[in-house]
C-alpha cells in the first residue's frame, strides 16, 4: 500500500501511546551522534502525527522524557529540552491550524522557567482543537504520576472509603483522556519503562524491531492493523466465547 493510502482498517484506536525507542541505536548504527537520532525521531513524529489525523486516531501520547532520562549525559538532556523548544517553536501553529490540541503528563517544575511558558502557552492556544489529542509525555514517570495523585488526594481529603478506580483516574496526569487502546514500542524491547503503568492495564501492545525513526507511516498503518485483530476482553470472555462455551 502506497503513502497516500489513507485507509487502517475498521476498528481504529481512540487512543494510542507510543514508546518513541531506539534513537540512539539509529544514530550509532549511521556513525552519527545520539542527538541527530533524536532530530530524525522528531520528524518522524510529525509523520506519524499527521498519520494519526488522517486515520482517525483521537488520543496520541507519546513518550518523549522520562523521569529517568535525567540520568543521561548533560549535552543529550540539554539537546532533548532544545528540541522540545524548537518543536513548540516550528511546529506549533501548523499543529494548531490542522487541529491538534496538545497537553502535557508529567512535572513541568524542573524545567526551566522558559520553556514552561511555551509549553503552557501551547496549551492554551491549542485547548479547543478537537481532531487530536496529542499528550507529550516529558519529565513523567507512571510512579511520579500515582505517587503526585496520592499526595493530591491526600492534601484534598480524600476519604479512604472514597478511594476507587475512578477517582484515582482523575488524580492522574491523564485525568480525562481514555485508557491507551495501543502502545506501540519500537526497537524491540519488551519493557514498560514506567510509562502510562496504570492506564496500560488493559492495553494491547505492539512492539516491533524497527528503531522510531524509521517507524513510518506503513508501519504505523501495520500497527493499527494488527490492532484491529485482536480480541480484547479486559479479562472477561470475548463476545463469542460467552455466547457460547463450545468457543472456551
Ligand atoms: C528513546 O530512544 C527516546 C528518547 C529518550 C527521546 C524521544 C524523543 C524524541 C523522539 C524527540 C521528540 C520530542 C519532543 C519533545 C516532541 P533512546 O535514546 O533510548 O534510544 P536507544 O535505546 O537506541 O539508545
Amino acid at each position: 500500500m502506497g503513502d497516500n493510502d489513507t485507509t487502517c482498517g475498521s476498528e481504529v484506536p481512540t487512543h494510542v501511546a507510543i514508546i518513541m525507542d531506539g534513537n540512539g541505536r539509529w544514530a550509532l548504527s549511521r556513525g552519527l551522534p545520539r542527538l541527530a537520532g533524536h532530530r530524525a525521531g522528531t520528524e518522524n513524529l510529525r509523520r506519524i502525527i499527521r498519520a494519526c489525523v488522517e486515520f482517525g486516531v483521537k488520543y496520541l501520547t507519546i513518550y518523549a522524557f522520562s523521569t529517568e532520562n535525567w540520568g543521561r549525559p548533560r549535552e543529550e538532556i540539554e539537546g532533548l529540552m532544545h528540541i522540545l523548544e524548537d518543536v513548540i517553536d516550528k511546529e506549533l501553529n501548523e499543529l494548531n491550524k490542522e487541529g491538534v490540541q496538545l497537553r502535557h503528563i508529567g512535572r513541568l517544575e524542573r524545567l526551566a522557567p522558559k520553556i514552561q511558558e511555551k509549553v503552557l502557552d501551547a496549551i492554551a492556544l491549542t485547548k479547543n482543537n478537537q481532531r487530536l489529542v496529542l499528550n507529550v509525555a516529558f519529565n513523567y514517570g507512571g510512579r511520579d504520576e500515582i505517587i503526585c495523585g496520592i499526595q493530591k488526594m491526600i492534601k484534598e481529603g480524600v476519604k479512604p472509603e472514597e478511594v476507587n478506580e475512578h477517582l484515582v483516574d482523575r488524580y492522574l496526569f491523564t485525568a480525562g483522556v481514555p485508557h491507551p487502546d495501543l502502545i506501540i514500542r519500537t526497537s524491540g524491547e519488551l519493557r514498560i519503562s514506567n510509562f502510562l503503568i496504570w492506564q496500560a492495564a488493559y492495553s494491547e501492545w505492539y512492539v516491533t524491531p524497527t528503531y522510531w525513526p524509521d517507524f513510518n507511516k506503513e508501519e504505523f498503518r501495520k500497527a493499527l492493523e494488527a490492532y484491529t485483530k485482536r480480541d480484547r476482553r479486559f479479562g472477561g470472555l470475548s463476545a463469542t466465547v460467552a455466547d457460547n462455551p463450545s468457543h472456551a
